[in-house]
């Protein structure tokens, strides 16, 4: 906390929290904490020192300069910053400035919704296993998995680096299958069906946590509306949501 900087409320209020009297409400019940101490109302912050405020125990982004995109990744785009063999990248898909860095990975040849971020404090929460945030897929397979299949992808079916955890599994045509999975381990939905006689044919990622997007085309990217980065920040943090007032950014 500082005497310069901004007004917190002032800064919950542009991140979309509703109006500065709403933020100075949140600020005064306590919800809200800077570098984990509860914030006290007239606090000022600096948003470009490296602070962590918290509504709720969910951290938010403050920084003004934090850009969060959606990509829909291509088959045959790589998840790098830099390719050494030259193919294409996921982070040429989007703005070359100010520089992000993709959220977890996709295979090559995996298409679907992936995040890109300079925002490194919500990348590590989004990737690291313990938040658990849930990916969905859509899997087309090689032959029909039985009922007794899909039983086993749900329970967890014994990869070389140990079973998986208990994953939601439904047949929504008789070769493609709806997986979701809160774990992310590496080639894991393809080493799944592999495991269980049924190798994937193609592998779409539908879902990340609460953000979805049925609209955007394959090789289209767009920026994470407000209330999806805070949708996102809930998911990785331990509290309910609060409302936001949606407006865009
Ligand atoms: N599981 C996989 O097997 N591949 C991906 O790209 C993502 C999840």
């Amino acid at each position: 906390m500082n005497d310069e900087g901004e007004r917190l409320q002032k800064v919950l209020a542009r991140l979309g929290f509703g109006s500065r009297r709403r933020c100075e409400e949140l600020i005064a019940d306590g919800r809200v904490t800077v570098d984990g101490v509860v914030a006290e109302l007239g606090c000022r912050v600096d948003v470009d020192d490296e602070i962590v405020v918290a509504v709720d125990g969910a951290p938010v982004g403050v920084k003004p300069d934090l850009v969060h995109y959606l990509i829909n990744k291509p088959a045959g785009v790589i998840t790098t910053a830099d390719d050494p063999q030259n193919r294409p990248t996921v982070v040429e898909m989007v703005p070359r400035e100010p520089r992000v860095f993709p959220v977890g990975r996709l295979d090559g040849d995996t298409e679907g919704l992936l995040l890109l971020t300079n925002d490194g404090q919500l990348a590590h929460r989004l990737t690291h296993p313990s938040f658990g945030v849930e990916k969905e897929y859509l899997v087309e397979v090689t032959g029909q998995p039985s009922r007794g299949v899909i039983r086993r992808l749900r329970d967890g079916v014994e990869l070389d680096d140990g079973p998986t955890a208990r994953a939601r599994v439904s047949a929504v045509q008789p070769s493609v299958l709806r997986i979701t999975i809160h774990e992310g381990r590496n080639r894991q939905v393809r080493r799944m069906c592999e495991a269980v006689g049924h190798p994937v044919m193609r592998l779409v990622r539908t879902r990340i946590g609460p953000i979805v997007d049925p609209k955007l085309k394959p090789g289209e990217w767009r920026a994470l509306r407000r209330e999806e980065v805070r949708a996102l920040e809930v998911a990785v943090g331990d509290q309910k949501p609060d409302r936001p007032t949606g407006r865009g950014g």
